[in-house]
């Protein structure tokens, strides 16, 4: 796996540097992590998402009147049933017009109570990736046998992902390339805006969660466009 720094971040997002992940050695407290995300899983249940059994989601962020979309993991009051799913389909997205949906896209940087638990991170993320907008941020969960088709994320951002608690049987594939983000204290940049991406877990026991936030350059806020 490709490595880099704090500051490959800008540059992957200013470049078009075909890449899949990066990765960086950033040496965070893993352990401190695993400690905060089990005091999270105690407070705040977790939201199934994306209409699947074994995937689950917390928004570490706010949405609030003026951004009323929760993309399938509400805030912190989450619900485990499949029917309490919420999603915004693509014919609301046109109803709020193009302004709003960019604003969809960018208005998401206050934390939630989940998401204040997670300060040490965001503090880390503020200081080392000054010119990344940090916009969505989640915790996602996969269960054993989950599996996610193929698609890609939304245009010129990336997903910067932690993960907390994982095994070698969970692997993002970019195509037919098998990537296995170990929870070693680092930091992946996954090129995911860009690029027909899927992941798997292929235990049958273990599950796997990840922080993972979506990230655009500030100076590329409000440029975005529908269409
Ligand atoms: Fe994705």
């Amino acid at each position: 796996m490709e490595q880099g720094d704090f500051n490959t971040a800008k540059e992957l997002l200013e470049t078009t540097r075909n890449f899949d992940i990066v990765k960086i050695k950033a040496g965070l407290d893993i352990k401190m992590y695993k400690e905060i995300l089990e005091e999270v899983e105690a407070k705040f249940p977790f939201y199934k998402k994306d209409n699947q059994e074994t995937y689950e989601g917390l928004a570490l962020q706010y949405y609030d009147e003026d951004n009323p979309y929760s993309d399938g993991v509400d805030q912190a009051s989450g619900s485990k049933k499949l029917g309490d799913y919420k999603d915004i389909n693509y014919q609301d997205y046109l109803k709020v017009g193009t302004e709003h949906f960019d604003s969809w896209q960018y208005d998401r940087s206050k934390l939630n109570d989940a998401g204040k638990m997670f300060q040490p991170f965001f503090d880390l993320c503020e200081e080392q990736f000054p010119d990344l907008h940090l916009y969505r941020a989640r915790l996602l969960k996969t269960y054993p046998r989950h599996f996610c088709l193929e698609h890609v994320d939304e245009p010129k951002s990336l997903r910067i992902h932690l993960p907390i608690v994982s095994h070698q049987w969970s692997i993002m594939y970019f195509l037919d390339k098998p990537y296995y983000l170990k929870a070693d204290g680092s930091l992946y940049l996954c090129n995911t805006g860009h690029k027909f991406h899927s992941f798997y877990n292929f235990s049958s026991k273990l599950n796997r969660t990840h922080l993972v936030v979506n990230a655009k350059l500030k100076s590329d806020l409000g440029t975005y466009t529908v269409g």
